[in-house]
């Protein structure tokens, strides 16, 4: 028998992110002509985007800014009573900052961060997402039709985010949103963690926290959008080939979470994966997985070793990392 918490089923998944870039409408030609979001909105400084399975009216924030990084990340609640539990324990945590009711699309969103800083929010109510005329799907159950266009990304799926402390920022995760340890690297017997993934859903993870080398906070790893089979991530590989996007690592498989990847830099200087293939996890009594010095292997299960700017480049970059961001190079 085991002696697991009853789980808290308070969150429903990941909602959305806002990157930041200092090149706004090369991020956004990125977003668009290569990977075929969608934009549904513009307000000030922000362009909404959405992939076409998305059923969310956006899922995908890029805001302009000095420099790039994680502007937010959006968990949608399961209903109203979750979301004000979810509030309390938040509160209870002392991570609280407040209501906005400002949050394009969404209803009353509360915002808050995690120990690391990174900025975060959680709403229930949002808008359903209505497909204008030419928009349409053939298919009367998806959201918007098959747009074909760059890497047709379906929708946007997790974050890896980089902390300081790593296991203060997991345990937050688990215990104050309430979402499940699926995989661990854990180094020197397991006494050092250095990047734990946890979700709310089936899916693999929603959210890493990974430790940020140079001893920062509140920094981005990756934000990183689906396509349905790994073919879509060899096209994806090429058509950032032909349009000077810095590709960093893969088309290649992770061992931890099994997923087929390809990471590059957005010209904003983000790094962003395209990646499918992920195992998902049904059993309520799942064990979460640890890997150690001896089997974690770079985190490549085949293919070519992870970069060294893998583990040291995240957004904003450090300060001695400013020119690290690799040759990235406008698409136009
Ligand atoms: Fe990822």
């Amino acid at each position: 028998m085991s002696d697991r918490r009853e789980p808290i089923r308070d969150i429903a998944h990941f909602g959305y992110a806002e990157l930041l870039t200092p090149k706004p409408e090369a991020t956004e030609s990125y977003f668009t002509d290569l990977l075929g979001m969608e934009i549904v909105r513009t307000e000030g400084d922000s362009i909404f985007l959405r992939g076409w399975g998305d059923y969310a009216v956006w899922t995908l924030r890029v805001t302009a800014s000095d420099s790039p990084g994680i502007g937010r990340v959006g968990w949608r609640a399961y209903s109203e009573d979750a979301l004000h539990r979810r509030v309390a324990a938040i509160e209870e945590a002392g991570l609280g900052i407040g209501w906005d009711n400002d949050n394009p699309d969404r209803g009353p969103t509360y915002r808050f961060q995690d120990p690391d800083g990174h900025r975060m929010e959680i709403y229930y109510e949002e808008n359903k997402y209505r497909a204008p005329e030419g928009m349409k799907s053939a298919l009367r159950n998806q959201p918007m039709r098959y747009s074909g266009r760059g890497a047709g990304v379906r929708r946007s799926d997790h974050v890896a985010l980089l902390a300081k402390d790593v296991p203060a920022n997991r345990a937050f995760a688990e215990e104050t949103l309430g979402l499940q340890l699926r995989e661990q690297i854990r180094f020197e017997n397991g006494e050092v963690e250095i990047g734990s993934w946890l979700s709310s859903t089936a899916m693999h993870h929603e959210i890493a926290y990974v430790r940020d080398n140079a001893g920062m906070n509140g920094r981005l790893h990756h934000f990183s959008l689906w396509v349905d089979n790994r073919e879509d991530v060899l096209r994806t590989a090429d058509i950032f080939r032909e349009n000077g996007i810095f590709i960093e690592a893969g088309p290649s498989k992770h061992n931890n979470s099994q997923a087929f990847y390809l990471y590059s830099y957005e010209p904003g200087g983000n790094r962003v994966e395209v990646y499918t293939s992920g195992f998902m996890v049904f059993a309520p009594d799942f064990e979460p997985v640890i890997w150690n010095e001896d089997n974690r292997d770079g985190g490549v299960y085949w293919g070519a070793k992870l970069p060294e700017s893998f583990s040291t480049y995240a957004t904003p970059p450090a300060p001695d990392q400013a020119m690290a961001s690799g040759p990235v190079v406008d698409p136009h």
